[in-house]
């Protein structure tokens, strides 16, 4: 353990660090390689769950001096608290372009916690249709399939949305569609739908309009719009953990009459004005939404983590992230036997982010993944990116394989699940660890493992055989 964490990592080809990367909590952090040296840590799962700011890290530090109850307490303290939360909402509102004169921002857990609310809160009538796509995330589909009949826009081969598909399924179900419930960004191929073209289709044919930010928010602005806009967003919902703030916290933004015409769906203290044995008054938006002791130091994270975004400027991250992004699907297509999925164009970057599925043909997917860590310190996701619609849509997968997988997983193998590997950027990765993500691959791809993987049948991790695991204390105990 004498190699312990800190060490710079190594500086990368000039303008190659975007500011932010020193504002990044344990971007030093050195991990143990399976050869016995360590290498600094090379995160490259950034759509799971972004490291936190140091600005978030302090905000928190610096609420928890202040910290009391919320809501109604008569301590100073807790007049702070309330104080500090009720700023989070305006840092959040003014983040996305919403007026809480008409609009109110919904703290909740994460984007999952979010999409089920607004399924929940949905005044679904008997023949009501949600129109998503094929591409998205589990979060924005089986909320949707738990309250009424889906229809899916599909694809066009690159895997991007086929909005023509998208404006037939509105103009022939029009009136019935309620709601496009739309990802702003797949966690999986990056690639980003139209979402302002989108919204003014969707309320062309009398739908409303939720966009689903979990990708979209820590990479691009977003402007929800004023409500008599026909490009407007009504509603959008996010995480926290994936903007550089991992407190539980998320958010749901849409309008207030909407969240002030029924009832909560979670029901509780502070969602009300008044009770007595027989009738409940409900209380306005969006303390309606917010049933029991609210996070507070989650709210205080995302806002500080927010600002943070914004005093480096939404432009110059996107500009470097795209730099990142170029670089990488040049590289990579570069490697013999690696193959990209979804669009893979290093020049048309403005409909897309940083996350780049790919495999190398003839190995599992989680075996690629694991000797990328054990042997480079690469930190990236495999498997089907809880969008398997989408995966196995990419794949190509018969049914009569995925009856095959069916069975197996099912008999609890997961051993042979399809999927591919994913590299996703966040604004403080750099050039020079995109080049090590390329040189880590071409090794591999020519055969250079050191290690003897092996598969375990219930994860469907693979693991070398030898490293020793015990390690993990010497950077953190309770
Ligand atoms: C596009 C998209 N939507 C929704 C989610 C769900 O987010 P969470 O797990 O934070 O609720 C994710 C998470 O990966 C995502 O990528």
């Amino acid at each position: 353990m004498n190699k312990m964490p800190n060490a710079p990592i190594t500086s990368g080809p000039p303008n190659s660090n975007h500011p932010l990367r020193d504002e990044i909590v344990g971007v030093d952090r050195q991990v143990p390689l399976l050869d016995g040296s360590w290498a600094p840590y090379i995160n490259l799962d950034n759509a799971a769950s972004t490291p936190p700011f140091r600005r978030v890290r302090e905000k928190v530090d610096e609420a928890m001096e202040v910290y009391a109850s919320i809501h109604r307490g008569a301590g100073f303290k807790s007049l702070l608290s309330t104080h500090l939360y009720d700023k989070a909402r305006q840092v959040v509102a003014d983040f996305v372009g919403a007026d809480q004169a008409t609009q109110c921002v919904i703290f909740v857990k994460n984007a999952t916690e979010a999409i089920n609310k607004l399924a929940n809160r949905f005044p679904f009538q008997p023949g009501d249709l949600v129109l998503t796509s094929m591409m998205e995330h589990h979060s924005n589909d089986l909320p949707w399939r738990a309250r009424c009949k889906v229809l899916y826009a599909g694809l066009l081969p690159d895997g991007s949305l086929d909005v023509d598909d998208l404006t037939t399924k509105l103009r022939q179900n029009a009136g019935k569609i309620k709601l496009v419930a739309i990802t702003g960004a797949s966690n999986v191929t990056g690639t980003m739908p139209p979402i302002y073209e989108i919204a003014e289709l969707a309320h062309q044919y009398g739908a409303r309009i939720l966009v689903d930010c979990a990708q979209l928010l820590p990479h691009r602005p977003i402007d929800m719009g004023p409500s008599d806009s026909p490009r407007h967003l009504d509603f959008i919902a996010f995480s926290a953990h994936k903007v550089y703030a991992p407190f539980g916290s998320g958010g749901l933004i849409g309008p207030k009459d909407f969240f002030e015409e029924q009832a909560p769906d979670y029901v509780g203290g502070g969602t009300v004005e008044i009770v007595t044995l027989d009738e409940v008054q409900w209380t306005q938006a969006p303390e309606r939404d917010e049933a029991g002791s609210p996070n507070v130091i989650g709210a205080v994270a995302l806002a500080a983590a927010l600002q943070q975004l914004n005093e480096a400027g939404m432009d110059a991250l996107v500009e470097h992230e795209k730099a990142l992004t170029r670089e990488a699907l040049e590289l990579l297509q570069d490697i013999p036997g690696v193959r990209l999925f979804g669009p893979t164009d290093p020049n048309r970057l403005d409909d897309r982010l940083g996350v780049i599925p790919f495999e190398l043909v003839g190995m599992p997917h989680a075996k690629l993944a694991a000797i990328m860590s054990y042997e480079g310190g690469i930190g990236l996701r495999n498997g089907c990116f809880c969008a398997h619609p989408y995966v196995l849509h990419l794949l190509n997968v018969s049914n009569d394989e995925y009856l095959s997988y069916r069975a197996r997983v099912l008999d609890h193998d997961r051993s042979h699940l399809p999927g591919f590997v994913r590299a996703s950027f966040g604004c403080y990765n750099t050039l020079e660890e995109v080049h090590q993500l390329a040189d880590t691959l071409k090794r591999v791809s020519s055969g250079e493992v050191q290690g003897d993987y092996l598969p375990d049948r219930g994860s469907g991790s693979y693991y070398p055989r030898g490293f020793e695991m015990q390690q993990m204390d010497a950077f953190f105990t309770f």
